[in-house]
């Protein structure tokens, strides 16, 4: 029989979008203009877009076809009942409140639970997690396992949640804790899973304390995936059972349905308990939305309704983490430094073993981020000192606990040739690096200073 040892993308392509290719000129000329902060280059300088995977997925047909189905009406809409009904089954929760993103999802749960001497923990939170629980007053608290913090530690569930801390923590702060967040998979850890086993641990040391157990679940489907792959007794369970036994341990959920939704605008919120329900509701209606629709369009939501069963297609699931696996071990065998094990959405590469000359003050990221760019046209992200640091008062830098260089994958956009293209494009950036050095920041805003901040190379030019 036939055994191909290619995993094929499940898909083939229907409508085209160009690929902007630009020399080497016109991408230092491009960088030049947007003072070395990638955030600043026009997506249409950009060869291979790895900055996220957030919101750039590409739709289905039938995710094109539900967009005409979508229902516009104000109130009732046939579409809110579309995406209810399949997360509803998918969740088992009673309470399904559309967002227009995940953020807007955390910032009202956060206005509900959150305030000022509370306090909420985490395997990690997400950066805007962290925020919204932080502007609400709350304090945001960290309890993914030390493996989770070390780039070059290997485990299977590197995601996990440290138990023995949390007990010892919780023994004292039990009273401030309005609720649990679990991040699956944990993105600012590497897009790392958690496994079951870890997740029932967690809900029988939450259900102690009567602490309410919320899941960030915006790669739930990737998350399941390695469970199915990794979690001794789990290789005979559909991603669909894997998922709905991740969700029926949980009080609520919160999810950017801009990832596992394979939607470009999305999100929502999900709860067991009524009285949360009506509070986040009210909240919803000041800020997002009548609740049948909250921030989205009837289309986008039917969009999502379709996605969301789409996402737990095995085949899809094989390929998707095959995907991201075949571009670290790649990378792995020319000796390029990574975070590992491969992520679920995204390889990290880690800067401060790729330029070790580099003091993480001079942002080594940053400076892999421009060489990917300017070499290649790959657009990544650095995740480490300039998202991170931050500059103290006698003009140093704060370093960040590591200095990545995240290299997120869209869904079902790029082929296995985009990938031996950025492969390419990182080999021979890797062979470059001795003549590499450091960034300095030239003028920063007050908060978020990596979407706007402008850099300068210091002692090399990288666009020479
Ligand atoms: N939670 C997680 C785990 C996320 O990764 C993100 C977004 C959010 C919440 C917020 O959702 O963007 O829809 O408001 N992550 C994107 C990224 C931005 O690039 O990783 P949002």
């Amino acid at each position: 029989m036939f055994q191909p040892k290619t995993i094929i993308e499940p898909f083939r392509v229907k409508v085209v979008e160009p690929l902007p290719l630009l020399d080497r000129v016109d991408r230092a000329e491009a960088l030049q203009k947007a003072d070395f902060n990638l955030f600043s280059v026009p997506a249409e300088k950009v060869t291979v877009d790895l900055m996220t995977d957030s919101g750039t997925s590409a739709m289905s047909q039938e995710q094109w076809a539900a967009i005409m189905r979508g229902d516009e009406s104000y109130a009732g809409a046939r579409s809110f009942f579309r995406f209810q009904k399949v997360l509803q089954n998918l969740t088992g929760m009673t309470h399904i409140i559309p967002t227009h993103q995940g953020r807007a999802a955390e910032r009202i749960l956060f206005h509900v639970a959150g305030g000022e001497g509370k306090k909420v923990p985490s395997n990690t939170h997400f950066d805007t997690t962290r925020a919204n629980v932080e502007n609400s007053g709350a304090e945001a608290l960290d309890f993914v396992i030390p493996e989770g913090l070390d780039p070059q530690s290997i485990h299977p569930f590197k995601g996990n949640v440290d138990l023995v801390r949390l007990e010892q923590w919780l023994e004292v702060n039990h009273d401030d804790v309005p609720l649990f967040v679990l991040t699956v998979t944990n993105n600012s850890g590497g897009g790392q899973p958690v496994s079951l086993e870890n997740m029932h641990g967690l809900k029988a040391l939450l259900q102690k304390w009567e602490i309410p157990f919320f899941l960030d679940c915006a790669r739930f489907a990737e998350n399941a995936w390695f469970i199915h792959l990794r979690e001794p007794g789990q290789g005979s369970r559909s991603p669909r059972e894997i998922s709905q036994e991740m969700f029926s341990l949980c009080d609520g959920a919160m999810m950017s349905a801009k990832k596992d939704g394979f939607g470009n605008i999305g999100g929502f919120l999900a709860l067991k308990h009524d009285k949360w329900a009506m509070e986040c509701r009210n909240m919803l209606i000041l800020t997002e939305g009548f609740p049948t629709y909250g921030g989205l369009a009837g289309r986008d939501l039917d969009a999502l309704a379709v996605g969301l069963e789409e996402v737990l297609d095995e085949r899809y699931l094989a390929y998707r983490i095959a995907s991201t696996e075949y571009v670290w071990r790649k990378l792995d065998e020319i000796g390029v430094p990574l975070l590992g094990p491969a992520g679920g959405h995204a390889i990290y590469l880690d800067g401060r073993r790729f330029l070790p000359a580099v003091p993480p003050g001079e942002f080594p990221g940053q400076s892999i981020s421009v060489a990917l760019y300017v070499e290649a046209g790959v657009r990544t992200c650095e995740i480490g000192t300039v998202m991170f640091g931050k500059t103290l008062p006698d003009g140093s830098q704060k370093p960040a606990d590591m200095d990545l260089v995240r290299m997120a994958i869209p869904r079902r956009v790029y082929t296995q040739s985009h990938m031996d293209y950025v492969i390419e494009a990182v080999a021979y950036v890797w062979e470059g690096r001795h003549s590499m050095k450091g960034m300095k920041i030239r003028n920063e805003p007050p908060a978020l200073r990596h979407f706007t901040c402008g850099f300068e190379p210091v002692g090399w030019n990288p666009l020479a």
